[in-house]
């Protein structure tokens, strides 16, 4: 079947990032990051999609693509460049920011922690100890009441387990440690983050009168197999990589149940910390021991992650099984440098969403536009929309076009299929291992 369509109130949107997008120079860890040579093609979030000056022609392009609902985030270091000390610029600027995308009737989904810290956060000791989750929720306070009416849902942290294990346990994002238990202890104080975060946001909007309150977090959830299924020590680590990478995490942003290798920092009372399940979905991997690669002769894209599109539902399934709660997919994409097999994936995901009983009800493709993909920098290309870096040029791909079509028709016909999709087929890289 080369067609399907979406139930009910199904909704599609994009998603994007602050430290990826908007570009300029300020104190924070991941520009100290780059300036200090760890970016693969030397490129810097100070010039990304220079997106802070023209966020009204891409909040327009979002109109013209008939995007209903938008994930981004705020950057922290540029709100609060100093401790204390709020920016009311900033401030300004996201509130013109988002007064456009209402006034276009696009919903914001707004992400308050996507990775970056202030520098004069990560000088505290940033989120390795509970003594500074104070600083992150006088930020988030600011924030929510800032704001007000204009936004009503919130992400409190973008992939808490991708932040600790990348900066802490394999030590090559910000701040480069490498440590089990520096890794755990930084999980374990995200989650009484998230938790307090939780309580606050809904406490304020509550005190202001706010109603529809939906707050959540974005949880990067891999399908974890063993590089080898005979291989005995391959099946253990598979199990301790997918409790110590995302399952008791899982647990614990959710219900505040913290299990083994988690500790309970701080004591909230409840039992449930979301309003809905973001899940952030891209790959399935392959673990040999305690590091992760992927599987040979399988479809990967331009990084080798391996393309495994029914895991969308696995990993969804996860969460529902946690608390059988609205699941919106609030990170899916695919790097594919040339737009060659965008279109094949994004049909391969969405179809497998379509056909799934879970109650998924939005999908934020990952990313509206091409832009500072950490580590690669500029040179993986996730954008539905290209950007040439050097002129700031924005091109429609494709796969944006398919994708606003898919919009417009509330799924994918067999005449869409056939125009974008047929011709389309995955990489199938052979070599053996990539690092995330
Ligand atoms: C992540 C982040 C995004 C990435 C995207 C592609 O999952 O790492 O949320 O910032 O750019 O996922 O890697």
């Amino acid at each position: 079947m080369a067609s399907f369509s979406f139930s009910g109130n199904f909704q599609l949107g994009v998603a994007t990032a602050a430290t990826q997008i908007e570009g300029g120079k300020m104190d924070s860890s991941w520009i100290s990051w780059a300036d200090d040579g760890h970016i693969k093609d030397n490129t810097s979030p100070e010039r990304a999609d220079d997106h802070y000056h023209l966020w009204r022609e891409d909040t327009e392009l979002l109109a013209r693509m008939d995007i209903p609902i938008y994930r981004f985030g705020v950057e922290w270091a540029r709100i609060e460049p100093e401790e204390g000390t709020f920016s009311e610029q900033a401030i300004s600027h996201y509130l013109a920011e988002l007064a456009l995308l209402r006034a276009h009737g696009i919903t914001p989904l707004v992400t308050l922690h996507h990775f970056t810290n202030p520098l004069w956060f990560e000088a505290l000791g940033g989120f390795e100890t509970q003594d500074n989750i104070p600083l992150f929720l006088r930020f988030v306070e600011h924030i929510v009441r800032s704001f007000g009416g204009l936004v009503n849902e919130y992400i409190t942290i973008n992939e808490p387990n991708v932040y600790a294990v990348n900066g802490f346990f394999f030590g090559d994002w910000p701040p480069g440690k490498r440590s089990f238990n520096r890794t755990v202890q930084v999980m374990s104080v995200l989650v009484s983050t998230h938790l307090q975060a939780y309580k606050l946001i809904h406490r304020i909007r509550s005190e202001l009168g706010l109603a529809e309150t939906k707050v959540g977090f974005a949880n990067h959830l891999c399908i974890f197999v063993p590089a080898n299924p005979k291989n005995p020590i391959h099946c253990i680590t598979t199990s301790l990589m997918e409790r110590f990478f995302q399952g008791s995490l899982s647990l614990a942003m959710t219900t505040g149940r913290c299990t083994w290798p988690l500790k309970c920092i701080t004591h909230v009372v409840g039992t449930q910390f979301v309003d809905f399940h973001g899940v952030n979905y891209y790959a399935r991997h392959a673990v040999s021991g305690f590091s992760d690669g992927f599987l040979l002769n399988v479809p990967k894209n331009d990084l080798g992650w391996e393309i495994y599109p029914s895991g969308i539902v696995e990993v969804a399934e996860k969460m529902y099984r946690i608390r059988p709660l609205p699941i919106y997919i609030t990170e899916n994409g695919t790097c594919d440098n040339q737009d060659l097999f965008r279109c094949r994936y994004l049909f391969d995901h969405l179809q497998a969403i379509a056909a799934s009983p879970l109650p998924i009800k939005r999908y934020y493709h990952w990313c509206f536009l091409d832009n500072f993909e950490w580590l690669e920098g500029e040179s993986a290309r996730f954008g539905l929309v290209k950007v040439d870096y050097p002129t700031q040029t924005r091109t429609l791909k494709d796969s944006g076009r398919f994708y606003q079509e898919i919009i417009q028709n509330n799924g994918v016909t067999e005449e869409m299929y056939a125009h974008y999709v047929d011709r389309q087929a995955y990489p199938c890289i052979q070599r053996k291992d990539f690092a995330k």
